[in-house]
């Protein structure tokens, strides 16, 4: 996607002084690039997108029409996926918190349901025995330790016993079966060791487990990096491996474990990996300041727009001037960008080093993770959210910009 100011001028005219911009080709392009450096080597890969992540529904349904499960955690992510057109069987159901009509319905349905705790695996067991006649089949969410450094609250302690004690009271049960075993572990460096690590352990549970009888599918969850600009990647202390560096620690492993095409299902969950890098967001230069020492733009966004997360990295930014008309009024650098809030520490940029002007937009990149999901309603209401797709050639609505009535909408007044 080219920008230039004067693109951002027209996109302001019809949606206003800030907005997303979506860059669904590449959020395509990154989908088949990650799924094919894992078919390369294990073809029987299949991806599930973590809605958590972003679940703006023109991502899910390009998920869904490039053949990759949903991977929800609540049912208000399950009900999206069914809302856009997604079958039940292409829903993986994750998470801690699942309410037993939820749990059932989606077994029910079809769709892979991973269990995280005894409480769900009981609520199972019952839904088995009040229908005898009705094969029951769930996947369990797997707790071990792959040097994380901290103790996980997710899925059935494997050391312990937990998953051991689960896979007993299903045997017990002769509807009931284990469908394949899911992890999920994040890690801070989200090292390709760490996931050599977790396949390694996972095949191991699986040959324990399953025996002859292999598992439907082996799960490894999500927690990759994505792409990012050179900028970006100097701010981590740790090596930021590529699409192919992840598939060749995980994928060469489950080819020599099951050297035949009817090895069992490989599901990867990737958020952050394939969407961080395809949104941005747009705020205009409105107000420029001056006090004491420190040198102050105001732009039309907050932190809450750009870092929810309140992560402590400098972002990727990109300033747009006039070139024909410049504006008269100007700051030297260096320039702190700051939000509409009302709150000292809403900085979207400390020290922007060159000059900038009102009538500027600031252009924040790799937004496309935990960003629009983790906005609160604080003191404004959401910007709207612009689709672009090289093959259209055009920019089209993906979300309109919310209203005051939106915001208060569910309040008794
Ligand atoms: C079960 C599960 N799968 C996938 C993901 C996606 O993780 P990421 O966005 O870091 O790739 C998460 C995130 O927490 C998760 O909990």
């Amino acid at each position: 996607m080219q920008l230039s100011w004067k693109t951002l001028h027209n996109l302001e005219k019809e949606f206003g002084d800030s907005f997303f911009l979506l860059d669904l080709d590449k959020f395509k392009r990154n989908y088949q690039e990650f799924l094919h450096s894992f078919r390369s080597i294990y073809p029987h890969t299949n991806l599930g997108y973590s809605y958590k992540t972003n679940y703006i529904p023109k991502l899910c349904q390009t998920v869904d029409s490039l053949g990759g499960y949903a991977e929800v955690v609540s049912q208000m992510e399950y009900d999206l996926a069914l809302r856009i057109g997604v079958s039940p069987s292409r829903i993986i159901f994750n998470g801690p918190l699942k309410s037993p009509e939820d749990l059932e319905n989606a077994i029910l349905a079809g769709s892979i349901v991973n269990l995280d705790c005894l409480e769900e695996v009981e609520i199972v067991a019952a839904l088995a025995r009040r229908l005898p006649e009705q094969k029951i089949a769930v996947g369990l969410r797997c707790n071990f330790d792959v040097g994380a450094g901290r103790i996980s609250r997710f899925g059935f302690d494997v050391e312990g016993g937990a998953l051991d004690d689960v896979f007993k009271i299903f045997q017990e049960l002769n509807n009931c079966s284990v469908l394949g075993l899911h992890c999920h572990i994040s890690t801070s460096t989200r090292s390709v060791e760490s996931y050599k690590l977790r396949t390694q352990k996972i095949i191991e549970l699986s040959d324990y487990y399953f025996q002859n009888q292999l598992p439907q599918f082996i799960d490894l969850g999500g927690g990759f990096f994505g792409k990012m600009n050179d900028d970006l990647k100097a701010q981590f202390d740790c090596y930021i491996p590529s699409y192919q560096e992840y598939a060749q620690g995980i994928a060469p492993q489950l080819r020599s474990r099951f050297p035949d095409d009817s090895g069992p299902e490989l599901i990867i969950e990737p958020g952050v990996a394939i969407v961080a890098d395809v949104l941005s967001f747009v705020g205009k230069v409105v107000g420029l300041k001056t006090v004491k020492s420190r040198q102050i733009a105001l732009v039309v966004g907050s932190i809450h727009n750009v870092k929810p997360t309140l992560t402590d990295k400098k972002l990727s930014l990109q300033i747009y001037s006039d070139e024909e008309n410049s504006p008269t009024k100007k700051l030297t650098s260096p320039v702190d960008l700051v939000g509409y809030t009302c709150m000292e520490h809403d900085c979207l940029y400390p020290d922007y080093p060159h000059k900038i002007g009102i009538g500027d937009y600031a252009v924040f990149e790799n937004l496309g993770a935990y960003t629009v999901v983790l906005k609160p309603p604080f003191i404004r209401p959401n910007p709207p959210i612009i689709g672009y797709e090289s093959s259209l050639e055009k920019y089209t609505l993906i979300r309109r910009q919310e209203t005051s009535q939106d915001v208060f909408s569910t309040y008794v007044i």
